[in-house]
Formats: structure tokens, C-alpha cells, sequence
């Protein structure tokens, strides 16, 4: 498939409204069989500091376009991200390797963050609030300024609009990096943004070496605002390098997500609830079911259950229509995932259904591992691919504290029919997400985001608007 000929296809930087290139180039490669696709430019630093003084003064004259009309340009910018899916979803299937399908998925569920976007961007409300002394308190609420997005491969449209729509809402301005892995959906995304009319300068995508850009993005002082999305050592390290300047941060970071399925669970639903969360891009997300918890009663008919339906999956090309697991982003992912299943085999686990040994190029087997224990490496970090571990447990408390035994804190699954053991359960889990009786939970509608390691701030729903905004209060006083 030659994506280059696809009318969005784009390989050079957005910056300022002009498409801009360098001598200095990246190759982009596709992970079915590391075939080179095109190369990208490799920006060097008088190209960012130019980028994020020219977002600085586009910043000023956006903030100051009426909100109906910034809504209106994010509509045109969804509207165009749906009519072109096909398109960017096949771009981003040959550059980071997920189902054709998926693709698909993932461009409508970026979109809806632009849709979502639009909407909020009328709803910037402050408040007045009452108050006892002869003053009058007034809130408002202001774009912080010129925002920068470092962003992740595994999600590369969803991870750039959750961060850019929300910013362009509330009249921030934006410079995006993209993961090396996939700075093709990205530069797509930016063209039909640019299409779709949002201002020379307002939103731009910038490509290079990840640790200068992240060196200059964090401590520049016209950055007001740094939203990441990636491990939780990358993230910390950021944060350090923010603290300079004192910016606002929002990270998104490593899980190590539980799946608690209880006797009372309906087996079915928790077997499907399980593929969902655990098989999504091949086990590449950060929301991925890590440890599988099954209670004692039910333990060897949910595994029979399960063993079946991963058995059925169908690992190969994404862009091949009966695919359900691509190839994972590079060697080093494949390497992680053999790590923790020889780990857990080691140390007694027992192999269920799957492949252990090394197969050629980015392919890893979907494998289904029982007995697991805490002490396991699988138990502690996030694997980050297709092996799904069963862990036995007993009792309600006993699941909580292996749960919750974690430096990490994002998303977790209960399956229960049980109406207060849901609602305590729910409770207990000291985790920002918490998926009941399903392992879908994504939604523009819905405040994401982790608690411990795994973060702050919400991306998404209401909330996501304020990690964009600063609040300024207004004293009017001596009112007679
Ligand atoms: C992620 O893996 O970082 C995001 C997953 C999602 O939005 O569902």
C-alpha cells in the first residue's frame, strides 16, 4: 500500500502554517516488516524557538476570537477528520502496525474529541460568587497560552486531539510532538486542521529528537502549559525539567491495570470484557489489562472460556480485513513481552495457549499464562502486549490489596453481579478509571486520567477544558 499517493498525506512540519522541511531526516517504517515509508524532517532548535514565538503571538489573536467561532473551526476539523477516516486510518495501520478496523476506530474516537471540543468551547463559564464583604468576587476563566503535546505511538490520532481540542477550545495555542514511530497520522491530522481553517500558528507539529525538543518544550518560558502521554519515567522526568518555569501539567502515564472477575460474574461478559481491554492494539495501551484476578470458584471455566476465544485471534498484516493483532511497534516491545512470560514460566506459572519462544520480526503470539503470583515480574510492570496472566484469588479483600499493590493507578476492571460488591469494590480500588462489567472504557464524554504513577490531571468530559484554562479572580470592591 503506498500511502503517499492518499490525498492527506503529508511529510513535513507544520510550523506556523507553512509546511517546512530540513536537511536532517528521519525514516518512518512500517512494523509488519520494517519497509521503509518515507522520511520526516528532523527540526533543529532555532526552527522550535521560531515555532513557539510564532505560537506565542498566534496564541493572542486567538484567544480573542469569539468562542462560537473557535467551536466552529474545531467542527470543520472534525467533519473533515470523518469524511477522510479511511484515509488516515489506513496511514496510521501502515505506520504503527494496529488492525485496519482499529484504525478506523481510533480515527472516529479522536474526531470525538474535536466534536466534544466544539461543543465546550461555548462553555468557558466562570462564576460570580457571593460574598460577605461590600465586594463582588468574579471568576474568569483564561486560555493559559501556548500549550505543547508530546504524544505517544500507540494512540496517534486519539492522544493528539485529546490534547489539541481542548487547548484550541479554550484559545490555547498549540506545538504537538509526535512519537518518531508515527509522525504520519499525526501530520495528516495537522493538514486537514489547517484545512479546516484553525489560524497560521495556532496549531503546529514539530519532529526531532525526542529529548531535545522535550529539553526546550519544558523549559521554554513562553510554554505555559506541557500535557504528555507516555511512561511514567519519561513523564517524571519532564515534570522535573517543567519545574523551572512553574508549568501547568498534565501527564498521562504507565498503568498496570487489575481485572477482577468474581464468582458472580457473568462469565460470558467478563470473557468478552477481558479480550476487549486485554487485545486492543495488540495489548498497547496503557489501559490494558495487566493482571487478570479470577475468583477460586470459577477459575478453570473462565480459563477454558477464555483459552477459546484467544485462540481465535488472528495475528498478521492490519491492513489484511480478518486481522485481529498487528505487530507490535519494534523488537524492543516484543522483547519486554518475552521477558515477562519466561519470567512467570520460571518461577511456575503454567502456559495455557500461546508461543514462547522468538519468532522472526515484530510478532508476538496472543498467550494466556494461569497460576500467576505477585511475585512475578508481569505483577509489577506493565507488559505492554499480547499475554494476558490469570492470577487465583479467594476472597473480596484479598483481590483488593494485590490490586491495589501497585506504584500504578489507572484504569481497573470488575466483573460482579453483585450490586454492593460493586459499589465497594468501585471504592477500594485506588485507581483513576474503573471499568464495571466491561473492558471498553474510552470515551471523549469521560474524565481520563490515573491517580499514584500513573499521573495528573483529566483528559476529556467537562474537566478536560480546565487543564487549558487559568482561573483569575476579580475583586470589584466598595459596592454602595
Ligand atoms: C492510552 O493507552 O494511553 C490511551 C488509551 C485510550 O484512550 O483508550
Amino acid at each position: 500500500m503506498d500511502i503517499t499517493q492518499l490525498s492527506v498525506f503529508e511529510n513535513r512540519c507544520l510550523v506556523n502554517g507553512e509546511w517546512v522541511s530540513s536537511i536532517e531526516k528521519l525514516a518512518v517504517m512500517n512494523p509488519v516488516d520494517q519497509s521503509y515509508i518515507t522520511d520526516v524532517p528532523v527540526l533543529n532548535e532555532e526552527v522550535i524557538e521560531q515555532a513557539i514565538q510564532d505560537a506565542d503571538q498566534a496564541q493572542k489573536q486567538w484567544k480573542n476570537v469569539a468562542p462560537n467561532e473557535r467551536s466552529r473551526v474545531l467542527r470543520n476539523w472534525f467533519d473533515l477528520l470523518i469524511r477522510h477516516q479511511d484515509e488516515l486510518a489506513t496511514i496510521m495501520t501502515v505506520e504503527q502496525g494496529k488492525p485496519l478496523k482499529e484504525a478506523k476506530g481510533e480515527i472516529a474516537y479522536a474526531a470525538s474529541y474535536i466534536e466534544w471540543f466544539s461543543e465546550e468551547a461555548k462553555r468557558g463559564y466562570g462564576d460570580i460568587v457571593p460574598s460577605a464583604s461590600n465586594s463582588e468576587i468574579l471568576v474568569f476563566k483564561e486560555a493559559v497560552g501556548v500549550c505543547a503535546a508530546i504524544t505517544p505511538w500507540n494512540f496517534p490520532a486519539a492522544m493528539i486531539t485529546r490534547k489539541a481540542a481542548p487547548a484550541l477550545a479554550a484559545g490555547c495555542s498549540i506545538i504537538i510532538k509526535p512519537a518518531s514511530e508515527t509522525p504520519l497520522t499525526a501530520l495528516a491530522i495537522a493538514k486537514l486542521g489547517a484545512q479546516a481553517g484553525i489560524p497560521h500558528g495556532v496549531l503546529n507539529v514539530v519532529i526531532g529528537s525526542s529529548a531535545k525538543i522535550g529539553q526546550i518544550l519544558t523549559t521554554h518560558p513562553l510554554i505555559k502549559k506541557v500535557s504528555f502521554t507516555g511512561s511514567t519515567e519519561i513523564g517524571a522526568q519532564l515534570m522535573a525539567q517543567s519545574a523551572q518555569t512553574v508549568k501547568k501539567m498534565s501527564l498521562e502515564l504507565g498503568g498496570n491495570a487489575p481485572v477482577l472477575v468474581f464468582n458472580s460474574a457473568n462469565l460470558d461478559q467478563a470473557v468478552q470484557g477481558v479480550m476487549d481491554t486485554k487485545f486492543r492494539n495488540a495489548g498497547q495501551t496503557c489501559v490494558c489489562a495487566n493482571r487478570i484476578y479470577v475468583q477460586s470458584d470459577i477459575y478453570d471455566s473462565f480459563i477454558d472460556k477464555l483459552k477459546v476465544k484467544v485462540e481465535q485471534l488472528k495475528l498478521g498484516n492490519g491492513l489484511d480485513a480478518d486481522t485481529d493483532i498487528g505487530p507490535l511497534i519494534n523488537r524492543k516491545a516484543i522483547l519486554k513481552v518475552e521477558e515477562h512470560i519466561a519470567d512467570a514460566l520460571a518461577k511456575g506459572a503454567v502456559l495455557v495457549t500461546g508461543k514462547t519462544h522468538n519468532i522472526e520480526g515484530n510478532w508476538c503470539v496472543p498467550t494466556l499464562v494461569k497460576d500467576v503470583r505477585q511475585d512475578m515480574l508481569c505483577a509489577k510492570e506493565e507488559t505492554f502486549g499480547p499475554f494476558a496472566p490469570i492470577f487465583k484469588f479467594e476472597c473480596e479483600e484479598d483481590v483488593l490489596d494485590m490490586s491495589n499493590d501497585t506504584e500504578f493507578g489507572l484504569a481497573s476492571y470488575v466483573f460482579t453481579q453483585d450490586l454492593n460488591q460493586f459499589i465497594r469494590v468501585a471504592r477500594g480500588l485506588e485507581y483513576g478509571m474503573v471499568g464495571i462489567n466491561t473492558g471498553l472504557i474510552s470515551n471523549a464524554a469521560a474524565p481520563f486520567g490515573g491517580v499514584k504513577s500513573s499521573g495528573i490531571g483529566r483528559e476529556g468530559s467537562k474537566y478536560g477544558m480546565d487543564e487549558y484554562l487559568e482561573i483569575k479572580y476579580v475583586c470589584l470592591g466598595n459596592i454602595s
